[in-house]
C-alpha cells in the first residue's frame, strides 16, 4: 500500500463576522466555553496532521494572541479576496507531496469521523464535502456529472441560474487535494463572478477539466457542517457541542437528571455511578469520583470531587479539590485554595477560599474560613467568621485537632487556636487561644435590668 501522504491542514478565519456585531472577531466567540476556532483545532488535530496553517485577517493579532501557545503556522491574509486566494496564501509553506485540507474557522462542528472520509474520497485527487440543505439558499451549489456522479463543478448562489439554485447538495466549503494540483488550480483562478473574488470552488471546475473529477463526500447531518455567521446560529453551535457533551457523559456511565439541561465547558472526567441533577455548569477540568451526587443548579469550575461526596443544590465551587464522603451545601460557595480532607461537611452559607479542612471538620451554617487551616473533627458553629483581612494584607488562621469555635465568634487573624480549644459563642478571639482550654471574650458581662419599659411610637 502506497504511504499516506503528509497532512497539511488549512483552516480560514480572515474573515470578520460582521453579522456577529461583536468586537471579538468570529472565531473567538466562545462555544462550549472555547474560542469557536479551538474546536476546528483540536478537529485538526485529531487527524494527526505534519501541519496546521491559520489564515488570519480581521483581528489577527487577537487571534494569534488566544492561540499563541499552539503549535500552528500563521498566515496573514491582508486583504479578503476569496476563499481561494485564502488558500494561496498558505501554499507557499505546503510541499508538493502533500494532501490539503481546506477548513473553516466558523464551521466547528464537523466530525473527524467525516474528515477521514473526505481525505480517503480525496487521496490523489480532490474531494469537497457535501450536505443536503433544507433550505440552500446562500450556499454553493454542487453540480453533479451525468452517470458517475462526480462532481462537474460547483456554483455560487448569487452566480447561479434558477435551475441550478433548485439543487439542494450544497457545498460545505470543505475540500480536500493534492497540493501539487492544487498550487496549480489555485494560480489559474480568476475573479470574473459576480463578487468580484478568487472562489476555492472554481477549482473544482478545473479538477474536472483536467479529466480527473472531484468526488463529492456528503455529510451525515446539516448541523455537523453548520457554518456560524451569527448569534443564533451561535447558540444552535453550542447547543450541539452540548448535546454532544451530554451524550458522552451518558456513554460513560453518567446519570443525568435532563441531559438537555447541563452545560459542559471543558472536561469532565467520572468514576461510576455519578449522578448529575438539572442545571449542572462545569467548567474548566472537573473530576468526580464514584457515586458523587450533584444537586440542581450547581456550578463547579476546576473542582476535583472524591469518592462518595455529595454536592447539595445551588453550589459554587472554583478551584476547589473535595476528598471522600464530603456533603456540600446547600448554597455553599468553595473559593479557590479550598482543600477538603475527606468526610467534611459544609453547609448552607457558607463560604470558604485558600481554606484546608483536615478530616472530619465541619461547617454547618453561615461561617466565613479564609486563610485558614483547620485541623481534624473541628467544629466552626454558625456565624463564625475568620476576620483575615486588615484592609491592607491576608493573615493565617489556625485551629487546631478537636477544636470547638461557638457561634458568632471572630478570629482575628493572625491567630491560633490549640489541639480542643473550646471557644465561648460571642467571642472576639485576638490573641491565640490554647489548646485544652475554654476561652470566652464578650464585650461586657450580661446584666438584666429590671423594670426597663420597650420603646413606644411617637403619638402624632
Ligand atoms: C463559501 C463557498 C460556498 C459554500 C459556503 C459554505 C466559496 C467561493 N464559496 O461561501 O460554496 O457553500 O462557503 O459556507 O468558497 N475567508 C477567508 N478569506 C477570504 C474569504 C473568506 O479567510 O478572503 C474565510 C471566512 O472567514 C470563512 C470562510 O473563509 O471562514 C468562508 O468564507 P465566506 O465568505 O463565508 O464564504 P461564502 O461566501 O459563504
Ligand atoms: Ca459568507
Amino acid at each position: 500500500m502506497a504511504e499516506r501522504a503528509p497532512l497539511h491542514i488549512v483552516i480560514l478565519a480572515a474573515g470578520q463576522g460582521t453579522r456577529m456585531r461583536s468586537a471579538l472577531p468570529k472565531v473567538l466567540q466562545p462555544l462550549a466555553g472555547q474560542p469557536m476556532l479551538a474546536h476546528v483545532l483540536d478537529g485538526a488535530r485529531a487527524l494527526s496532521p505534519a501541519a496546521i496553517h491559520v489564515v488570519v485577517g480581521h483581528g489577527a493579532e487577537a487571534v494569534q494572541a488566544a492561540f499563541a501557545d499552539q503549535q500552528v503556522t500563521w498566515v496573514e491574509q491582508a486583504e479578503q479576496l476569496g476563499t481561494g486566494h485564502a488558500v494561496a496564501q498558505a501554499m507557499p509553506g505546503i510541499p508538493d507531496g502533500a494532501q490539503v485540507l481546506v477548513l473553516y474557522g466558523d464551521v466547528p462542528l464537523v466530525t473527524p469521523d467525516t474528515l477521514q472520509r473526505l481525505l480517503k474520497a480525496a487521496a490523489g485527487g480532490c474531494a469537497v464535502l457535501s450536505v443536503r440543505a433544507a433550505d440552500p439558499t446562500g450556499y454553493g451549489r454542487i453540480l453533479r456529472g451525468q452517470g458517475d456522479g462526480r462532481v462537474a463543478g460547483i456554483v455560487e448562489h448569487k452566480d447561479a441560474s434558477d435551475s441550478e439554485r433548485a439543487i439542494s447538495e450544497i457545498n460545505t466549503g470543505l475540500l480536500a487535494a493534492d497540493a501539487q494540483r492544487l498550487r496549480a488550480w489555485l494560480g489559474a483562478l480568476g475573479n470574473d463572478n459576480a463578487q468580484g473574488e478568487y472562489y476555492l470552488t472554481d477549482i473544482v471546475a478545473m479538477a474536472a477539466a483536467d479529466g480527473e473529477p472531484a468526488a463529492a463526500v456528503v455529510a451525515g447531518s446539516e448541523s455537523e457542517v453548520a457554518g456560524v455567521n451569527n448569534r443564533a446560529q451561535l447558540a444552535v453551535a453550542e447547543r450541539e457541542v452540548q448535546r454532544r457533551q451530554a451524550a458522552a457523559l451518558l456513554a460513560s456511565g453518567v446519570t443525568l437528571a435532563d441531559p438537555a439541561r447541563i452545560d459542559v465547558r471543558g472536561q469532565v472526567v467520572a468514576g461510576r455511578d455519578v449522578f448529575i441533577d438539572i442545571n449542572a455548569v462545569l467548567e474548566g477540568t472537573v473530576t468526580l469520583g464514584d457515586n458523587v451526587h450533584i444537586g440542581p443548579g450547581c456550578h463547579l469550575k476546576d473542582v476535583q470531587l472524591g469518592d462518595g461526596t455529595q454536592v447539595h443544590a445551588h453550589c459554587v465551587l472554583e478551584d476547589a479539590v473535595v476528598g471522600a464522603d464530603c456533603s456540600i451545601g446547600p448554597f455553599a460557595r468553595l473559593r479557590p485554595g479550598t482543600r477538603l480532607k475527606g468526610s467534611n461537611r459544609i453547609g448552607n452559607f457558607v463560604e470558604t477560599k485558600k481554606a484546608v479542612l483536615d478530616e472530619g471538620a465541619k461547617a454547618g451554617h453561615l461561617a466565613y474560613l479564609g486563610d485558614a487551616t483547620v485541623g481534624k473533627r473541628v467544629n466552626i458553629s454558625a456565624g463564625v467568621i475568620t476576620c483575615n483581612y486588615d484592609g491592607a494584607n491576608k493573615h493565617p488562621t489556625v485551629i487546631g485537632d478537636d477544636a470547638f469555635v461557638g457561634t458568632d465568634s471572630q478570629l482575628v487573624a493572625p491567630v491560633t487556636l490549640g489541639d480542643r480549644a473550646y471557644i465561648a459563642a460571642g467571642s472576639t478571639i485576638t490573641k491565640d487561644a490554647p489548646g485544652d482550654a475554654l476561652t470566652i471574650c464578650r464585650a461586657r458581662g450580661q446584666k438584666s435590668l429590671p423594670g426597663w419599659k420597650q420603646p413606644t411610637k411617637d403619638s402624632e
